[in-house]
């Protein structure tokens, strides 16, 4: 594992970061494994995405025990490592996110299902946020970097007027967010760009590999022929 960041701050951003995880305990009503569950959890199902590993039934992550009158439903695994019984750990990354490397997996991530894409708990925006704004009162820790946005947070980064949301993607077709440019789990590139890039300092300027990222979007945006005019528009902007 590649840590760039010394050990000891790692573990103050566990602390700081985690939520305390709800998941084993006392079941209310008598149940076994060939219990229908969804007869009393039906929300688990409910939503645009549902989990694939639903289909092998709730006790492929939930253990049921009965002892005397009391039944016991606890996760098979601790909620990071149950994921990766399924679920490839991502090769380490150059730069890897926190979060994804921690095994807060369900910081994001519903385990059951979710009105949104990808099993992600909110509008993936307002799921960077919760961590990444600014806010007038500060970071909520040193070690995390905030972005300031305005109108809604939708508009002020990478550098002021720029858009977070509320636009189409040109890459995508979907609405631009902070995976338009972010990777959420880790990649090859600083910051965590799915592009190359180091701005704004040198967001117009010569810089090839920041050209390149800025030109990805914006040659389809302005409809530019990549191989002959993306500088001269650039320039002329
Ligand atoms: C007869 C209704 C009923 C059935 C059937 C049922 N449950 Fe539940 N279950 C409940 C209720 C009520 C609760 C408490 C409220 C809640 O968390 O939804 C609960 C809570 C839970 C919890 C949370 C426990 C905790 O410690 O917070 C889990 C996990 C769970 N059920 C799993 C299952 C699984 C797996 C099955 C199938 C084997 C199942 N349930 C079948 C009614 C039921
Ligand atoms: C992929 C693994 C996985 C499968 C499959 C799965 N669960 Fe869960 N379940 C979890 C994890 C992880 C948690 C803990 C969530 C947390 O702490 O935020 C959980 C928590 C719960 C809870 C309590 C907290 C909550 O979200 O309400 C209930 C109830 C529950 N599961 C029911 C079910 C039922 C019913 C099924 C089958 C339809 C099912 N689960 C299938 C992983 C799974
Ligand atoms: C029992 C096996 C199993 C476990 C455990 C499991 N998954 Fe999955 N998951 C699957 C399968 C199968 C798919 C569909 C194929 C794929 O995308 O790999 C899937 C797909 C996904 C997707 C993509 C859904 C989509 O819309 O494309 C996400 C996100 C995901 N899992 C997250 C998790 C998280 C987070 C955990 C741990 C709480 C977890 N999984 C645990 C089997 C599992
Ligand atoms: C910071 C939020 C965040 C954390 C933490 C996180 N994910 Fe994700 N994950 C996402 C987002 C957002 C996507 C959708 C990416 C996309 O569509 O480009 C995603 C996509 C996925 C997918 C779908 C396949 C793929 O790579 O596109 C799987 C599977 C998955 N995550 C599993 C996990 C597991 C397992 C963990 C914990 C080790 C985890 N995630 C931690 C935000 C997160
Ligand atoms: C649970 C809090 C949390 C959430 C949610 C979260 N992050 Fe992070 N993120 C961090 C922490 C902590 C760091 C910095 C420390 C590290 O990576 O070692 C970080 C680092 C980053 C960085 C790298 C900054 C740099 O200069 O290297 C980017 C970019 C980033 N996150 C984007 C995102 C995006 C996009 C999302 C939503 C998909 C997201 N984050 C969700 C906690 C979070
Ligand atoms: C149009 C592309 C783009 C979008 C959309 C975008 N970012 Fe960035 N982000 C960048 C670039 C380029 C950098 C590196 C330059 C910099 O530090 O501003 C960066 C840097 C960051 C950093 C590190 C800042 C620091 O001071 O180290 C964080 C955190 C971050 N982004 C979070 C987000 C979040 C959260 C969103 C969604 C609300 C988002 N980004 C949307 C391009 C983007
Ligand atoms: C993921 C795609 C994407 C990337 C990467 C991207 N942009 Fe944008 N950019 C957009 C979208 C979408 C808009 C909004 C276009 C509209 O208003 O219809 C926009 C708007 C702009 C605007 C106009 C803002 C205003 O004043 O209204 C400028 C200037 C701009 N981008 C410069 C850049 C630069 C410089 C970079 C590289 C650092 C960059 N963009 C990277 C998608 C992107």
């Amino acid at each position: 594992m590649i840590c760039w960041t010394p050990l000891p701050v790692r573990l103050l951003l566990v602390g700081l970061l985690s939520t305390s995880l709800c998941y084993a305990g006392k079941h209310p009503t008598r149940v076994d494994e060939t219990s229908n569950c969804l007869e009393c959890h039906a929300d688990k199902i409910n939503g645009q995405d549902v989990h694939p590993a639903l289909k092998k039934g709730c006790v492929a992550c939930h253990a049921i025990e009965n002892k005397d009158d009391t039944t016991y439903v606890n996760l098979k695994l601790s909620p990071a490592v149950g994921c990766f019984a399924c679920h490839q750990q991502q090769p380490v990354f150059l730069y890897s996110h926190f979060p994804y490397s921690s095994g807060m997996c369900l910081r994001c991530h519903d385990p059951h299902s979710s009105a949104y894409p990808k099993l992600v708990k909110d509008k993936v925006n307002d799921l960077c946020l919760a961590c990444h704004l600014r806010s007038t009162q500060g970071a909520q820790s040193p070690y995390l970097p905030t972005i300031a946005l305005v109108n809604n947070n939708t508009i002020g980064h990478p550098y002021a007027q720029h858009p977070v949301s509320g636009k189409p993607d040109p890459l995508t077709g979907g609405e631009l967010s902070c995976i338009s440019c972010h990777t959420a789990h880790g990649g090859a590139k600083k910051h965590l760009l799915k592009m190359a890039g180091q701005i704004p300092e040198d967001a117009l300027n010569e810089v090839t590999e920041t050209r390149d990222m800025c030109s990805k979007c914006h040659q389809v945006l302005w409809g530019v022929d990549p191989a002959t005019s993306a500088r001269k528009k650039h320039k002329g902007r």
